[in-house]
C-alpha cells in the first residue's frame, strides 16, 4: 500500500505530514446524524456494518485525510463481556450492571472476538473492499485501565471514586479484572487484524487521571501486556501500533518502553518537548476546539507552531510526525475548518 501515514509509522521518509482526526466521524457531519437516525441509535450504528462501513466513509470523502479508522466505540468488549450498555442522549455511556465485586469479575465472560464481535470483524472486511486503495485502515480498542473505568464506574465519571477504591483498598482484585480484560482487547485486535485492518490504535483515554506510580501499576502494565500477547499470537503478521495515553505527556519516557511504535500525545504538552522524550513516531497535537471556535488565520498559526515546533526539535526533520488532534473532534466542529485544517497540514509540511 502507498501510504504516507504507514510509511511515516514505519520511520520511513514522506514527501508531507499525513494527518487523520480522532473520532473523525461524527456529529459534526450532518450525514453522520443522519444515518444514525437511520440506524435507530449509536448502538444500533456500531451493529449494523453496512451503516458503519458507511459512517467511516463518510469524512473521507469530504476531507483528503490520509487514514480511516473503523467506526465502532471501545464499549463493545466490555458489553461483550456481559455488561450492558447503552447510550443516553446527553450523558454518553451507561451499564446497568457495572461491576461491584470480584463476584462480577467471575462473572464476565471469556470472548470469542470473531462470533461475539463478528459485526465489527464484518465492518472490517466490508471497508477492506471499499476503501481506496491505499488509504489504510486503523483498528482500535480502548485499553485494559480505561475500559476498567466504565466497567466500574457504570459511566463517564468526574472524580473516578468507584475505581480509585479499588486502587487505593482492592488493588489485586483489580489487577484481577485488568487481566481479564487485557486477554479480551488483545484477542479483539488480533481478530481486528485477521480481519484486515493496517494499523492498531489502543485509546487510553482516562490513564491521565492516575498518580505516576499508578499509572504503571494499573495502565501501562497492561498497555505491555496486551502488546506482548499480540506480537506473540502474530509473529509473522506485525502491523503497526499506535497508543494514546490522555494526560500522558508527563510520562513519555515510561510509554517509550511499550512495544508500540507510535504515541498519541493531547494538546497539553509541547510537541517539541514529546520529540525529546521518546524515539516513537509521534501523534498530535491540535488543541480539538480550535475548530470549533477558531477561524482560519488561526487555525494557521496553531498549525505551523506545532509543525515547526516539531520539525525544530527533530534536527530540521519533519518525518515521524502524524498530525492529530489532542484528543477526540467535538460535535460543534466545523466541517468547513475541518477541511482548511486538513489542507493547510499538507501544504505547510509539504517536503
Ligand atoms: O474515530 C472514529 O471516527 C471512530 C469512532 C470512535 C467512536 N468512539 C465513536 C463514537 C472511536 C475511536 C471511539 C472511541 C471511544 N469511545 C473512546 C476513546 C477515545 C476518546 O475519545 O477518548 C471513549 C472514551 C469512548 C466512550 C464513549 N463513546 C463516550 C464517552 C461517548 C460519549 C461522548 C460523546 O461525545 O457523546 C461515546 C459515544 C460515541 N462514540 C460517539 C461516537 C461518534 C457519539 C455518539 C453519538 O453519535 O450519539
Amino acid at each position: 500500500m502507498n501510504s504516507v501515514f504507514l510509511a511515516t509509522l514505519k520511520q520511513q521518509q514522506s514527501s508531507y505530514t499525513p494527518i487523520w482526526l480522532m473520532r473523525q466521524a461524527g456529529r459534526y457531519l450532518p450525514e453522520y446524524r443522519k444515518t444514525r437516525e437511520k440506524a435507530g441509535s449509536f448502538l444500533a450504528l456500531c451493529k449494523n456494518p453496512d451503516l458503519a462501513t458507511e459512517v467511516t466513509l463518510q469524512p473521507l470523502r469530504r476531507f483528503a485525510l490520509d487514514a480511516s479508522i473503523m467506526f465502532s466505540d471501545i464499549l463493545v468488549v466490555p458489553e461483550a463481556m456481559g455488561l450492558q450498555l447503552y447510550f443516553s442522549e446527553g450523558e454518553g455511556p451507561k451499564f446497568n450492571n457495572p461491576i461491584q465485586s470480584t463476584l462480577d469479575i467471575d462473572a464476565l465472560k471469556v470472548i470469542n472476538p470473531e462470533i461475539d464481535l463478528a459485526y465489527v470483524m464484518q465492518t472490517i472486511k466490508n471497508l477492506k473492499q471499499e476503501l481506496p486503495k491505499d488509504t489504510p485502515l486503523i483498528g482500535f480498542s480502548g485499553s485494559p485501565w480505561t475500559l476498567a473505568c466504565y466497567m466500574i464506574e457504570g459511566g463517564s465519571s468526574k472524580n473516578y471514586e468507584k475505581i480509585k477504591a479499588w486502587v487505593y483498598a482492592h488493588p489485586e482484585q483489580l489487577h484481577a479484572l485488568l487481566d481479564k480484560v487485557s486477554i479480551a482487547v488483545a484477542d479483539y485486535l488480533i481478530a481486528q487484524i485477521h480481519a484486515g485492518v493496517d494499523t492498531i490504535m489502543l485509546f487510553d483515554s482516562w490513564g491521565g487521571v492516575l498518580s505516576e506510580s499508578a499509572f504503571g501499576e494499573f495502565s501501562h502494565k497492561y498497555l505491555a501486556k496486551v502488546l506482548t500477547r499480540i506480537k506473540l499470537a502474530l509473529p509473522q503478521h506485525q502491523i503497526p501500533s499506535i497508543v494514546f495515553t490522555k494526560g500522558g505527556g508527563v510520562w513519555l519516557e515510561q510509554l517509550n518502553q511499550l512495544e508500540c511504535d507510535g504515541l498519541g500525545i493531547d494538546w497539553t504538552i509541547n510537541i517539541a518537548k514529546a520529540r525529546s522524550k521518546t524515539n516513537k513516531i509521534i501523534q498530535g497535537n491540535l488543541d480539538p476546539v480550535i475548530l470549533s471556535v477558531a477561524d482560519r488565520p488561526t487555525i494557521k498559526q496553531q498549525v505551523t507552531q506545532i509543525l515547526n515546533g516539531y520539525r525544530d526539535a527533530n534536527n530540521g526533520n519533519a518525518d515521524g510526525h502524524i498530525f492529530n488532534l489532542g484528543h477526540g473532534i467535538l460535535p460543534t466542529a466545523k466541517p468547513d475548518n475541518v477541511a482548511y485544517l486538513v489542507d493547510i497540514v499538507h501544504e505547510l509540511s509539504k517536503r
